[in-house]
């Protein structure tokens, strides 16, 4: 006989407001691209046709961003429900909300505060702010005036907000570079938007193909005017020209009452395309993509299945599901990751398709694809030097993907200081091909310089140099052609400082 008492007795209750600053840790997970994904869920749920992100820049800084759509909007009486923490409505079998927290959840992780102001069709304009920050004392939401909110909705943008819509307002968003430097905004604002296009395009690939919706990014200086919008594609993880045949094949598994079915897709060969390469690149991206209502919430990753491996990177399997699944899938409230439970792995290996096969014969399968797709590609191709430092990353990949390598040491091309004219140096010794320092400025054509500058010229530096690095000795013919290269390379030099020092 033990002490353990099976129930806890109880003698009343006490009321624990939670302290608003809980509101703090909110959507710690979230980077710009996965809150605004949340944003435009609820753009899509609120059945709109156009969804406009828009940055805003005051001077060269930048402040802001926007997010407007054409949806149903929503009426004074609902707007305190939406802006509740956790606020639910009554959700439909096809809608992206799920958790009432999204809204908020993604705008205070990346923005102090957060204003909302829509327009269901015959009713008012009405507005609503939360404002985010360490001395937070209530759960008091600020009231906008109508006035503000109908001018905020009816300014001039791509999207028409009447006879509904609704804008979403950050200001103060954390991410934003805090300089006036305009080299440095612009950079950030193209990478940016960069980021977005790529995420948004792969979350949202099946109903932007639909023509469902549409979405587009622009930049606003707000003394100056709109930038030219840019368009969200979609990028369709499965969007190869033609499979191998006999793939895709639908394997599925029954866990309890539910019917598990994983569409398992092998890609014909890798692909310089944007669908393949997808954003993190193609390695990082084998493996499952959970679709929850048509939206990818998370896309690559073998979930316990396999370890990534690099001749599985032509495997990419689909599974649709419903939100969570007990014991198989839980998807966090970011609605960026599905995590799997034991149950699945154990499911997955009893999956089959119609034909017997089973998941380790499409692992198989595709591994088999990658050796042969890839012998063919690079098998008649001459090795090369490992490419080393100097060399941008992108190029670099490029390289190391297309062409075997010998098993050397890394070139690196870097700039140097020289006491003569020449254009570049081989040294064999330290592997590294040196350019003149003195062209340097005038390759970059005013750009700034870093390790990995002026890619183009490096690699085309490396195409036609890198053989004289191979090997223990330097051939006659060998001299002969950098001394060659050197005369011709100098003069193009020359002349490219000359232009260059004649146009400043
Ligand atoms: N762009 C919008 N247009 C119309 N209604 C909106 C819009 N954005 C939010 N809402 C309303 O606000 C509510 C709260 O949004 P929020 O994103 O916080 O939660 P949710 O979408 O219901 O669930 P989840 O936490 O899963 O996103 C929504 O249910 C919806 O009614
Ligand atoms: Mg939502």
């Amino acid at each position: 006989m033990t002490t353990w008492i099976a129930d806890v007795p109880t003698d009343g209750t006490v009321e624990l407001r939670p302290d608003p600053r809980a509101l703090d840790s909110l959507g710690r997970n979230h980077s710009l691209e996965t809150a605004l994904a949340d944003l435009v869920d609820n753009s899509i749920d609120a059945g709109a046709r156009n969804v406009l992100i828009r940055f805003i820049r005051v001077g060269t800084r930048l402040t802001g961003l926007y997010v407007v759509d054409d949806g149903r909007g929503m009426t004074p009486d609902s707007i305190d429900t939406a802006m509740t923490l956790g606020g639910r409505r009554r959700y439909s079998g096809t809608d992206l909300g799920r958790f009432g927290v999204g809204l908020k959840a993604a705008s205070f992780s990346q923005a102090a505060s957060l204003t909302v102001l829509t327009r269901a069709a015959g009713h008012s304009a009405v507005g609503r702010r939360w404002v985010h920050g360490d001395d937070r004392a209530s759960f008091h939401c600020d009231l906008v005036p109508t006035a503000f909110a109908d001018a905020e909705l009816d300014r001039p943008w791509a999207v028409s907000t009447s006879p509904s819509g609704t804008v979403i307002r950050w200001d103060q968003v954390a991410g934003f570079p805090a300089t006036d430097d305009p080299l440095q905004v612009r950079t950030f604002l193209s990478r940016a938007i960069d980021h977005l296009r790529g995420h948004l395009g792969l979350m949202f690939h099946r109903i932007l193909a639909a023509g469902d919706t549409r979405i587009v990014i622009d930049v606003e200086d707000v003394d100056g005017g709109v930038g030219i919008p840019t368009e969200v594609g979609p990028l369709d993880p499965f969007g190869y020209p033609k499979p191998p045949p006999g793939w895709p094949r639908t394997l599925t598994a029954d866990v309890g009452d539910t019917r598990l079915s994983i569409t398992c897709h092998i890609w014909p060969r890798r692909s310089n395309t944007d669908e393949y390469r997808l954003p993190g690149g193609a390695e990082n991206r084998q493996g499952l993509y959970f679709y929850r209502r048509n939206r990818l919430l998370h896309a690559g990753g073998w979930e316990g299945i396999h370890a990534p491996d690099k001749k599985l990177q032509l495997a990419r399997a689909s599974i649709d599901i419903d939100g969570d699944v007990a014991g198989i899938f839980t998807m966090n409230p970011e609605k960026s990751r599905v995590t799997a439970g034991p149950d699945f792995a154990r499911a997955v290996t009893t999956a089959r398709a119609d034909d017997g096969t089973t998941i380790a014969d499409y692992l198989q399968a595709a591994e088999s694809t990658w050796v042969v797709s890839n012998r063919r590609a690079t098998g008649q191709r001459r090795p090369v030097v490992p490419p080393g430092k100097g060399l941008n990353p992108k190029v670099v990949r490029e390289i190391v993907d297309e062409l075997p390598q010998i098993n050397d040491q890394p070139l690196n091309i870097l700039w140097a200081k020289f006491d003569n004219d020449d254009f570049f140096e081989v040294d064999r010794t330290t592997t590294t091909l040196r350019l003149n320092n003195r062209y340097r400025a005038a390759v970059l054509g005013g750009r700034r310089g870093g390790l990995n500058d002026a890619p183009l010229l490096k690699a085309v530096i490396f195409l036609l140099m890198e053989n004289v690095f191979q090997g223990a000795i330097l051939g006659a013919r060998d001299k002969d052609n950098i001394e060659l290269w050197q005369q011709i390379l100098t003069v193009a030099a020359r002349t490219e400082l000359a232009s260059y020092a004649g146009r400043s």
